[in-house]
């Protein structure tokens, strides 16, 4: 049967062969990081400095990354899919944007964006947060965190996103380890809904079991060819 509504989940292996580091793994980001020193608001409160440093980093490392031609096929998906469609991201890149993705919500935040915890306004921001910048909204200073999901707080736009899911007929999940909830527990909720789930992994994932079907090897092969299958 043809699947009417997607819903497909994205990991750090999409953005892997744009050049842009996993989590976990030998090269990994969180390998060179501790987890407890930049991506939790208690290490933002200790080292607001250290915490900046390191996202305007990875926001600066942008610039030289581009989409791949896993990124520019679910932009392909989005602009052809007659049915629904949600892409939900756990990456904080800009890659699907920029491969033309439309129908997406980025669950972890995004790197390019700012949230001023004096007014709880946000702003696109490309340049670094270190060195204490004025809020755009309310001018106070040094108030700027990056608007990314830190580990204990609440992953974006959940309600939407269960929602797809629970009207779901084809679920993809793709370059992701399944080692974060709410994301790793999504494959169970479209399945409870009916869905035909699928993997798209360089390796099994942790929950790999847990999918139909799962299919091995590097995004930037595997999403043109479920793209093409999946547009006919
Ligand atoms: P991980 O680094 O945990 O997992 C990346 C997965 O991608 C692994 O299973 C790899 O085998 C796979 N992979 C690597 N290269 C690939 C390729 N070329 N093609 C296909 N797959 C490939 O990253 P995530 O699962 O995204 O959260 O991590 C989830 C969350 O943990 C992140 O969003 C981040 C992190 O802590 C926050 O920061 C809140």
């Amino acid at each position: 049967m043809r699947p009417e509504r997607i819903v497909i989940l994205t990991g750090a292996g999409i953005s892997a062969e744009s050049g842009v580091p996993t989590f976990r793994g030998p090269d990994g980001l969180w390998e060179g990081h501790r987890v407890e020193e930049v991506a939790t608001p208690q290490a933002f409160a200790r080292d607001p400095v250290r915490v900046q440093r390191f996202y305007d980093a990875r926001r600066a490392r942008l610039a030289e990354v581009v989409p791949n031609p896993a990124h520019m096929a679910l932009g392909r998906l989005d602009r052809e899919w007659q049915g629904d469609l949600l892409i939900v991201t756990q990456n904080v890149d800009d890659l699907h944007e920029r491969g033309g993705a439309r129908r997406l919500l980025h669950m972890h935040g995004e790197l390019k964006s700012a949230w001023c915890l004096a007014c709880d306004s946000r702003h696109r921001w490309e340049g670094p947060l270190s060195g204490e910048p004025a809020c755009p909204a309310c001018g106070a200073a040094g108030r700027l965190r990056p608007d990314i999901v830190w580990f204990g707080e609440m992953p974006y736009a959940m309600e939407a996103i269960e929602s797809a899911l629970s009207a779901s007929d084809l679920f993809v999940s793709i370059g992701t380890s399944g080692n974060v909830y709410p994301a790793a527990g999504f494959v169970e909720l479209a399945a409870h809904a009916g869905a035909r789930t699928l993997e798209l992994n360089l390796e099994p994932s942790l929950g790999s079991s847990r999918f139909h079907e799962s299919r091995l090897g590097p995004a930037g092969t595997l999403v043109p060819a479920l793209v093409d299958e999946l547009l006919g």
